[in-house]
């Protein structure tokens, strides 16, 4: 949460859906209204202005966000009727999709914005104060928005997010984002190393550089050129003050030489990289045009491991695609077996309106998908306690962030980004301590702080 340095007269609760790009575009979109009086709250009763930023991935997502608005409604009514002023905007992925079908379905939302259009949010504020709403803008200015964001970062913690790159060209026939995010977008290398530098300043010793492609990343160098993901990642980590770095969502397309010899060669890069494969079967992801086959995933993982031996592997499972047969979906099990997982994502596929996969003959009936999801589910959650349980008994370096639940006790992440809970001293925040792992569940690790090792 953050908070305004001006006077504080307004009050904004942000309700962020989707991906982890959105959750950095709510904190940017905070940070331009904060000049405008608004500071953030938890609480959706006290707001002045409840902005919904919106995920189109998958139908439910998008039904959320229509169930969240008529819960809303009468919200907005009361505080009319108590002669305040409630403003509704919905911004991100299916503003952008749906834009002036939001309006007529919901005629009391007062702005709609895309994701490209954020920066222009005082604009629209000022605007529909002057009685000259609603306001929608989901355009694809040409000015980018990164040029426009506060120069003066309020600080995201410990663990802080820095989009990179933006938009997508692959068009898999199943995805919404090259539409809802617009084509592939690199920010330039110094806006980057900037806005870095203020993270760090602000308290962040771990940064995640954020893209939609992230490693698709060839943004334009300081002393012109291009740079690549990889050379990006040698120059962040030269920040001092900064303990790690993390990268999120990669295109196996896109994993090139210079990236995975940023694995081998920069220690502050945590080993733990998430990687779509999507499905085990080639005929499935030939039609879900991935760009690579299975044979390609595996050449990628094994270069990995050649170049980092620990790195810890995540990715998304799509079941049900158009088409997938008893055999796709068995070759999918199959790859999940011989690559070991150490975590992933999986979904029912899940038709969107104007993507090809749509139109496909061939749609698996929905209780094939969940049951399919099931099995799937049940691997991956076997694969993942089976890694999580691999790190009992060992000493794992981990960065407190935050105090837990129990008095003395503290949060922080392993490289391979679990979860551990240790008792710890309250210096520990944003220091890296090596901790013995004791217990291991699902969902994170239990640990004690090896004093040994802390003070050798
Ligand atoms: N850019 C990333 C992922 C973006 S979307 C990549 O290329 O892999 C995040 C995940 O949502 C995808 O990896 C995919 O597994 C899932 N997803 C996207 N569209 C979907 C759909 N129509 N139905 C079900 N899952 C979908
Ligand atoms: Fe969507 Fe494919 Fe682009 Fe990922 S690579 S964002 S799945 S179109
Ligand atoms: Fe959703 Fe848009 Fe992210 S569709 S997953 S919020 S890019």
């Amino acid at each position: 949460m953050r908070k305004t340095t001006g006077t504080v007269t307004r009050k904004l609760y942000i309700k962020t859906y989707g991906c982890q790009m959105n959750v950095y575009d709510s904190g940017r979109m905070a940070e331009v209204l904060a000049p405008l009086g608004y500071a953030e709250t938890g609480t959706v009763e006290e707001a002045d202005m409840i902005l919904l930023n919106t995920c189109h991935i998958r139908e439910k997502a998008a039904e959320k966000l229509f169930s969240d608005l008529g819960r809303l409604r009468p919200l907005k009514a009361r505080k009319a009727e108590d002669g305040g002023r409630l403003v509704l905007a919905v911004a991100g992925c299916v503003a952008q999709a749906e834009g002036a079908e939001i309006l007529s379905r919901a005629p009391f939302v007062d702005l709609v914005l895309g994701p490209q259009t954020y920066h222009r949010l005082p604009e629209m504020v000022a605007k529909l104060l002057r009685g000259e709403g609603p306001v929608l803008d989901t355009e694809f200015p040409a000015e980018p928005k990164f040029d426009f964001l506060p120069r003066d970062e309020t600080p995201q913690g410990i663990a802080a997010f820095l989009s990179v790159q933006e938009g997508c060209d692959k068009f898999c026939t199943f995805c919404v984002v090259p539409y809802t995010r617009g084509a592939e977008f690199s920010r330039p290398v110094a806006s980057i190393l900037d806005e870095a530098r203020r993270l760090i300043a602000g308290g962040a010793r771990e940064i995640t550089l954020l893209g939609q492609n992230v490693n698709a990343y060839h943004g334009v160098a300081p002393q012109g050129g291009d740079w690549t993901l990889g050379r990006l990642i040698r120059a962040l980590a030269e920040l001092p003050g900064l303990l790690r770095l993390r990268y999120t969502t990669s295109h196996p397309g896109d994993m090139d030489d210079e990236l995975i010899a940023a694995h081998r060669d920069v220690p502050a890069l945590m080993p733990f990289l998430h990687l779509p494969v999507q499905s085990g079967s080639d005929r499935v992801l030939a039609a879900m045009n991935r760009r690579h086959s299975v044979a390609d995933f595996r050449r990628i993982i094994d270069r990995l491991r050649g170049a980092r031996p620990d790195i810890a592997l995540s990715s998304d499972f799509i079941v049900g695609f158009p088409g997938e047969s008893e055999e796709d979906f068995d070759a999918t099990l199959a790859l999940i077996g011989e690559i070991g997982f150490a975590q992933a994502f999986s979904f029912k596929y899940s038709k969107r309106p104007g993507t090809p996969a749509a139109q496909l003959q061939g749609q698996v009936p929905e209780d094939v998908k969940s049951a399919r999801l099931q099995r799937l589910q049940d691997r991956l959650e076997e694969a993942r306690l089976g890694f999580n349980q691999s790190c009992v008994g060992r000493v794992l370096p981990v960065l407190f962030e935050k105090p837990g639940r129990h008095p003395g006790q503290w949060v922080g992440r392993s490289p391979f980004l679990q979860g551990v809970h240790a008792e710890a001293p309250a210096q520990c925040r944003g220091k890296v301590l090596p901790v013995r792992i004791t217990g291991a569940g699902l969902n994170s690790l239990a640990g004690e702080v090896a004093m040994a090792e802390a003070t050798a």
